[in-house]
């Protein structure tokens, strides 16, 4: 019995640990392009995740974003109209894009 409180009592101690030296957590800018059809990347795009999906990708080509798109629309049933895709493909080729269409 004896043993087992010894026993929680110095595990326990690791919770309560604290750090003297201050802390800082930097400050990473989230490099997000604003611009024409960045409103509907915002409204079609960010209801299911961060702009980090879209970043991470790279400068790509018409293309790929295109197919990325069609992606969201076919496999996770992302509420767009030809329209939006069409205009988020728009908006991602220009600030993300690699200058290939193919
Ligand atoms: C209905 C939810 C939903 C919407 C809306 C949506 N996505 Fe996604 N997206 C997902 C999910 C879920 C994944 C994760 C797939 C995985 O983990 O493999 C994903 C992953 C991605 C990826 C990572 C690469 C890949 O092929 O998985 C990219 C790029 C991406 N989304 C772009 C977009 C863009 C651009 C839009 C808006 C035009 C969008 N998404 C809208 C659900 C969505």
């Amino acid at each position: 019995m004896k043993k087992a409180l010894i026993i929680t009592l110095v595990s326990s101690t690791f919770l309560f640990a604290q750090t003297k030296e201050k802390v800082e957590v930097p400050y990473v800018a989230f490099p997000i392009k604003m611009g024409k059809g960045f409103e509907l990347i915002q409204a079609n795009c960010l209801m299911c995740h961060s702009f980090g999906y879209i970043i991470n990708q790279g400068r790509q080509s018409r293309k790929f974003w295109r197919e990325k798109v069609d992606k969201m629309i076919i496999h996770f049933k992302a509420p767009m109209d030809e329209a939006s895709a069409k205009a988020s493909t728009d908006y991602l080729f220009e600030h993300y894009g690699n200058g290939k269409e193919e």
